[in-house]
């Protein structure tokens, strides 16, 4: 019954659903799925960092647990936190994803070789050659070689006057520019609470991620939420910020300072602490479509060559490979939200639809009969919730409808143009 008080109360981006309650308990430390690349790293609550950890998700639950001790006395963070420092502002704004901004490097000998020293007598022809500097690569080895045959040393070139369209940092402002957000805590044992932290946007980087991981390193390390590529690309940060699923790291921060920025974990899912939701069944579903290549004789032609795939068969996968399974859109859904047992969900069902348009994939019937159930699919009935919220602009919605259309024999899945293992038959 604990986790009947996990749910968080999240309204739709209409503010017009309630979540549904739960009344099974579950094992959330069990480990996800194998196909779960996008919960790979967790933000942990513990000591504030100055680069960003990644830990495997297994490690979060029992850690989590040992670090509940840290969960109170949290509410003084936001006063003391929002004057805190200003360096650890700019170093989020100017940091990359990998934690790392490095410079532009020139390997020894293809690029640009640095600019050898003036020499002591110019002009003088037979005057020795000026000493390539260390790791001066071919360019520079030839330039010496030539003046030592007797021909005059080579001017150094002229440093690159600095671009006029070069972009110049606009100068930060030193009024600082509060604004609150407001952020759903909640750890085994505790009542779920929304928690106000006030940040100032000129100490804060532009996006939403910005300011949880400023919140998290300067005034509360308790804070715990996923994020790992901060560029859209691993879907580990999606949560519900403003009442819409979204990806907090490109989420901006709306720069109104009088409105406050709410921030839930996805909806309808259960939560393993503050906004990190538990996508085990998630998971466990996209795992039932058997999300890979199949073949028919599999055995006979593994490792031995590649398939084949014509530009054109190649193009029909757009739109619908580039899904992170965020579950932005699987969490948005309102008939995912009440028969999250059986229907499958919008992510789900494009990925499935992805592999039976597949021109390689040799498993469309056994797909199709997988799916004909009045409840995997036919749950959807096109309110598009999915699509108004995918954070990478696909269109779920269509993909089922498509789905649908294939189910029912009103569209038939096209014959590949190439033969998928062509290369094969010609090793054979
Ligand atoms: S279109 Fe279908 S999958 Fe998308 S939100 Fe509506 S019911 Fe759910
Ligand atoms: S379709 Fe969009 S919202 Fe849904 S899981 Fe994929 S990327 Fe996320
Ligand atoms: S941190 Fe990877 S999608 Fe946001």
């Amino acid at each position: 019954m604990n986790l009947l008080r996990r749910q968080p109360r999240l309204l739709s981006k209409q503010g017009t659903w309630l979540l549904k309650g739960f009344a099974v308990n579950r094992d959330v430390s069990k480990p996800v799925s194998c196909f779960a690349p996008a919960l790979s790293s967790v933000s942990l609550s513990g000591p504030a960092m100055d680069a960003p950890a990644t830990v495997p998700l297994v490690s979060v639950v029992s850690q989590s647990a040992q670090s509940d001790g840290q969960g109170g006395g949290q509410g003084g963070g936001s006063g003391s936190g929002a004057g805190g420092s200003t360096s650890r502002g700019s170093t989020l704004r100017g940091s990359t994803p990998g934690g790392s901004a490095p410079g532009r490097r020139y390997s020894g000998g293809g690029g640009p070789a640095p600019a050898p020293a003036p020499s002591p007598s110019p002009g003088a022809g037979g005057g020795p050659a000026p000493a390539p500097s260390p790791g001066a690569g071919a360019t520079g080895a030839a330039q010496s070689g030539g003046a030592s045959a007797g021909k005059p040393p080579q001017q150094p070139p002229p440093p690159p006057p600095p671009s006029p369209t070069a972009p110049t940092a606009k100068p930060k402002s030193t009024t600082p520019r509060m604004k609150s957000f407001e952020i759903y805590r909640w750890k085994p044992g505790d009542q779920p609470q929304l928690q106000t932290y006030t940040v100032d946007l000129e100490k804060c980087g532009a996006m939403v991620l910005d300011a949880l991981i400023l919140i998290k390193n300067e005034m509360d390390p308790t804070l715990t939420f996923r994020r790992s590529c901060r560029e859209g690309i691993c879907g580990s940060c999606a949560m519900n910020i403003n009442g819409t699923n979204t990806l907090a790291c490109v989420s901006h921060i709306d720069q109104n300072e009088s409105k406050c920025c709410r921030i839930y974990p996805l909806p309808h899912l259960y939560v393993v602490r503050d906004l990190v939701a538990d996508l085990s069944q998630f998971y466990d579903q996209y795992s039932s479509i058997q999300p890979w290549l199949q073949r028919k004789d599999l055995k006979r032609e593994a490792g031995s060559a590649q398939y084949l795939q014509s530009v054109e068969d190649r193009h029909v996968l757009d739109g619908l490979y580039e899904c992170i399974l965020c579950a932005c859109c699987q969490t948005s859904c309102p008939s995912y939200w009440w028969n999250s047992n059986k229907y499958l969900g919008p992510a789900v069902l494009m990925q499935a639809y992805r592999w039976i348009i597949d021109s390689r994939d040799e498993a469309t019937k056994q797909r199709l009969d997988f799916l004909k159930d009045p409840w995997k699919v036919y749950r959807c009935h096109s309110i598009m919730n999915c699509t108004n919220t995918c954070p990478k602009h696909l269109n779920p919605a269509r993909a089922i409808i498509q789905l649908k259309r294939l189910l029912v024999g009103l569209q038939k899945k096209e014959k590949p143009q190439l033969k998928t293992d062509a290369l094969f038959q010609a090793k054979a």
